[in-house]
């Protein structure tokens, strides 16, 4: 795709420096009357943005999913601030059309408001990010409140919190009882009246996801939420077959883990049969 070509469904906002129209957070907030639906994938390096953004995807995410995808780490619990910039720049660099929404890792917003400021700047201003997200409901409503009147846009994240692995006992679905529900539901409904941007609503009951959907005015980001959010985010490596997980929520497109062993054998074999380099490959 050249600079000046528009991906279908852009929302005509603000004009890149490269003629390219930029996903921004008000078109978002309109692709809830308008449709069509949000795409969100995560994306943890400049490659993989860069193919995203060109796909059309609206949002890309640098998740503190990370820590497992690409560090190697058990939980998103240890990510860190410094891994999350690392990555956040290596995204804004592969990106032109997509917004960069980038996690606050564990840790780094759960101390106070001010601190989440002061951690939430240093993604917008040394990452490049544009929003940021951060996990919980009503004990971090105030905090949203006040990043939101700092002007740090700020996406909530309800139902299945990682970052709270431990306290949840695992990775399990949330907001299955009838209170746990309602929890949810005002959660989203503070979250909104704070300031949140959207809020992406992990791992709970479809038909939870499509109530809290109907009662609000931002855009709701499904993963493991059902069909009815106003959006769709999924993990890249889960997407196309590069993890080693699967999920019921998940959709592998493609299978580029079994694609890239098989041509790392096809390497390996060819330089020991001394059949790679030839002639050909010499200079
Ligand atoms: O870290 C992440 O990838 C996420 C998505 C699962 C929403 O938060």
């Amino acid at each position: 795709m050249t600079d000046e070509e528009q991906m279908p469904g852009a929302q005509p906002e603000t004009r890149g420096t490269r003629g390219v129209e930029r996903v921004t957070i008000p078109a978002l907030k309109l692709r809830k009357q308008t449709g069509p639906k949000i795409v969100m994938v995560t994306a943890y390096d400049c490659v993989a943005a860069r193919l995203a953004d060109r796909a059309g995807v609206d949002v890309v995410l640098v998740g503190d999913s990370l820590g497992q995808t690409v560090l190697g780490y058990d939980t998103t619990v240890p990510v860190t601030l410094e891994e999350m910039l690392h990555h956040t720049r290596a995204v804004r660099r592969g990106l032109r059309r997509a917004l960069l929404l980038a996690d606050m890792p564990f840790g780094s917003y759960q101390v106070s408001p001010e601190e989440a400021i002061h951690n939430a700047v240093r993604l917008l201003k040394e990452g490049g990010a544009q929003a940021v997200k951060i996990e919980g409901g009503q004990p971090f409503v105030e905090t949203v409140r006040r990043m939101t009147e700092a002007s740090i846009p700020v996406m909530g994240h309800l139902g299945l919190t990682p970052q709270s692995v431990h306290m949840l006992g695992g990775h399990r679905v949330q907001g299955q009882d009838p209170e746990a529900a309602r929890r949810i539901l005002a959660d989203a409904r503070a979250l909104e009246e704070a300031g949140a941007i959207g809020i992406v609503l992990e791992t709970i009951p479809a038909a939870l996801a499509a109530e809290v959907t109907a009662a609000l005015s931002i855009p709701t980001i499904g993963i493991g939420a059902g069909p009815d959010c106003d959006g769709q985010v999924q993990v890249w490596h889960d997407l196309i077959g590069l993890s080693q997980r699967t999920f019921r929520h998940a959709r592998r497109y493609a299978e580029v883990g079994t694609q890239i062993e098989n041509a790392l054998r096809a390497y390996v074999e060819e330089v020991r049969q001394m059949q790679f380099p030839t002639r050909e490959h010499s200079l």
